[in-house]
């Protein structure tokens, strides 16, 4: 990849832009912020890192929009975080006004990108995206079970003592409060987790997954979680620059899939050069299929707050 901007040098924008730089998964990256010299500074910090660990990646700042100009991904990470408390859902209106600004100048200077959708409610402002720029929803994703399912996985890693790395979890739905962790769909080493883990366990997991994010803010008190974050979405990157055709769960435009259409929500899909090449369809089990709708609910209840133009 040439250029992929990240608009937002907080936290998870910062962290992200230095992963992707250790990788090499883009010749130029560009870091976009309107506090005066934040994204500056950031830019400049990691591209000292560079003759440490070696990559020849460019990295700059700017306060304009405009820098994003000829991207060929655009991840956005703007808006204000919530505070402890708070959830996902309650910065909604202020960060739809911040996304409808970046996404105007994202039609007109890098109209062929790809983008990846980060700022919360991330499910609700990856829709309100699609819907503003009208692109094809292949080529617009958002973060959420890769996160979400990298929580799980450390859970069940700290639970079971078992190594991390076997551990491959699954978590769909909204990325919230009413997400789905999926652990009949989870395993360590090809294993299902419930031949090793009894169920008191494998619920608590469940609901420790769930508030994953929440229980971060909760320790920090004046930041969100920013470095798995940032692996995450590190690991999306990855997977379309190098189209390596993973099954990630990513928050997807759905078109009657999983019984949803007209919403953006974490499903598994296929990710390459193209973006979601496509959404699996996973047999759900009664229960499954009602949370997955519950917490669909939760996100339609947002979007339809929002009263958007037809
Ligand atoms: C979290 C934020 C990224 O889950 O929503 O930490």
């Amino acid at each position: 990849m040439n250029k992929i901007t990240i608009v937002g040098a907080g936290r998870v924008g910062e962290a992200t832009a230095q992963l992707v730089a250790i990788k090499e998964l883009a010749r130029e990256i560009v870091l976009i912020d309107i506090r005066e010299g934040a994204a500056e500074g950031a830019a400049l910090d990691i591209q000292e890192s560079a003759a440490l660990f070696h990559f020849d990646t460019s990295i700059s700042g700017s306060t304009e929009l405009t820098a994003m100009r000829d991207s060929d991904l655009v991840i956005i990470t703007a808006g204000v975080p919530r505070k402890p408390g708070m959830s996902r859902s309650d910065v909604l209106g202020t960060n739809l006004a911040v996304l409808n600004d970046i996404i105007d100048q994202m039609i007109e200077l890098a109209s062929d990108a790809m983008l990846i959708m980060v700022t919360n409610p991330v499910d609700v402002l990856t829709y309100c995206a699609w819907r503003r720029c009208g692109w094809s929803k292949n080529r617009v994703l958002g973060l959420s079970g890769v996160l979400d399912a990298a929580r799980m996985a450390t859970f069940i890693a700290l639970e079971s003592g078992y190594a991390n790395k076997d551990i491959s979890a699954m978590v769909l739905g909204g990325h919230g409060d009413a997400m789905v962790p999926l652990p009949r769909y989870t395993c360590i080493k090809g294993i299902p987790i419930d031949h090793l883990l009894d169920e008191q366990t494998i619920q608590a997991i469940v609901e420790r997954t769930r508030h994953g994010g929440a229980e971060i803010l909760a320790l920090k008190q004046t930041s969100s979680a920013y470095d798995a974050p940032a692996a995450a979405i590190t690991e999306m990157v990855s997977a379309i620059v190098h189209d390596r055709r993973q099954i990630l769960p990513c928050v997807a435009i759905l078109d009657g899939e999983y019984g949803q259409a007209d919403i953006a929500m974490g499903v598994p899909v296929v990710i390459g050069d193209a973006g979601v090449e496509r959404v699996l369809q996973l047999h759900l089990s009664e229960q499954e299929a009602r949370h997955f709708s519950d917490s669909a609910d939760q996100v339609r209840a947002d979007i339809d707050s929002l009263n958007l133009p037809a």
